[in-house]
């Protein structure tokens, strides 16, 4: 649903269109930025010199449509990590084709879902390729490889030790193994980790004579806080694509390199945006109180890593005293941000949650019974609003009449 276009001074996401979003559509709201996220995929697609090369978008970090619509038209596939990650990237228009599926721990009936849809998957273990065996003959697939010493307690993959076992398996059943996937772990800022990681997938490939692709997977590190330091994404790409160069100069053919961004493409385009509704001082100590919840946001109190807060229209400097940002629940871990130093601000004022667009609508729940918050995407001048916010009907849906 597409509202009226904004002013060219209130696109920007900055002071004058954060007030117009909440007085148009009222808070909590989620809003992403169209054009960061162009920026981000930009950026990231440019950094890897090496062909052939499918980025696809992990989809588990946000499910918007608009969103995966527009990096679909950019040029990326969809990665899943359950049938519901598909679904909701078919369901936007994105072809079985564009998919790839690393899962883990697939039942009968996500089997049967990926069969049914014609999606590329990269399996997790022995087990779940003798169940893809026996379904499936004659096509191919992947494998999810462990990319850590077998100690390590990384429940991920496939060891080298076993791809013999595994080849032995699909040989007999008419597959080809033709790929192997890596998962470094989520947000990891280390340039260091993905090398040795992708040096001992290349080594494990060496294993694989039907080799066609790697999949590096996602985890691309965001700088979260203030002082931190993301993933050096052109170092990583230079890096990664001489050694693919190295490894097919090897091989002596192209092999293609997959990599599945999430939060690397989207979490810096989205804010949430909260009204101040109450304010109280204490024992040295300022307690905010606003109409959002742990519930509508998973964040550091109760899981997710530090966000950034600041308030949309800043009162001038940040004052020396510690801030709690307190959701509008009881529950003892309801904090959206704890000792932050924030300005003056007064009920009626509007926070801005920065760098929600990856794992925060996514993982938001009905925990603490709030309706879960609307979301917009503002894409040049146009508004869409692209999630309606629920209502109290919706806590209790999914309830039968008993
Ligand atoms: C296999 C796989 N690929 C990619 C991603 C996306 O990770 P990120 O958003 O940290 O880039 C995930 C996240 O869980 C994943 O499990």
């Amino acid at each position: 649903m597409m509202e009226r276009c904004l002013t060219s001074a209130e696109h920007s996401l900055g002071q004058t269109s954060c007030e117009y979003l909440a007085r148009r559509f009222g808070t909590p709201l989620y809003v992403y930025d169209a054009s960061r996220i162009r920026e981000a995929y930009g950026s990231f697609a440019s950094v890897f010199s090496h062909k052939p090369l499918e980025i696809h978008y992990a989809i588990v970090c946000n499910k918007n449509r608009y969103i995966v619509r527009l990096l679909r038209d950019l040029g990326a596939g969809i990665h899943a990590n359950t049938p519901g990650d598909a679904y909701a990237a078919l369901k936007a228009g994105v072809p079985s084709s564009s998919i790839v599926y690393s899962g883990t721990n697939l039942d009968a009936a996500d089997f049967d879902f990926l069969l049914k849809n014609g999606l590329r998957v990269n399996l997790d273990s022995l087990d779940q390729l003798r169940d893809l065996a026996a379904r499936r003959h004659g096509t191919e697939c992947g494998l999810r490889f462990l990319i850590d010493a077998d100690q390590g307690g990384n429940r991920i993959g496939v060891t080298s030790l076993e791809l013999p076992e595994a080849l032995k398996i699909a040989r007999n059943s008419g597959m080809r193994l033709s790929g192997l996937h890596m998962y470094a772990g989520t947000n990891t800022c280390n340039p260091r980790r993905f090398l040795e990681c992708f040096d001992r997938l290349a080594k494990a490939s060496d294993l694989l004579p039907d080799l066609e692709y790697l999949d590096l997977g996602g985890g691309f590190g965001v700088a979260y806080r203030e002082q931190s330091e993301p993933l050096d994404l052109n170092a990583f790409g230079k890096a990664i694509s001489e050694r693919m160069a190295g490894l097919c100069q090897r091989r002596g053919r192209g092999v293609r390199l997959i990599l599945e961004p999430g939060g690397t493409l989207v979490a810096a385009a989205g804010s949430l945006l909260m009204t101040v509704v109450s304010v109280k001082e204490r024992g040295g100590r300022r307690f905010v109180g606003v109409d959002s919840t742990v519930g509508n946001i998973v964040v550091e109190s109760v899981y997710h890593p530090y966000h950034r807060i600041e308030p949309a229209c800043p009162r001038g400097r940040p004052m020396d005293i510690g801030t709690d940002i307190c959701g509008n629940t009881t529950h003892a871990k309801d904090f959206l941000g704890r000792g932050i130093r924030l300005p003056e601000v007064r009920p009626g004022d509007l926070l801005r949650l920065g760098d929600v667009g990856a794992y925060g609508y996514a993982m938001s729940s009905h925990f603490l019974n709030r309706p879960r918050p609307a979301e917009v995407v503002v894409d040049g001048e146009e508004v869409h609003l692209t999630t309606r916010r629920e209502t109290f009907e919706d806590l209790i849906a999914t309830q039968l009449s008993v």
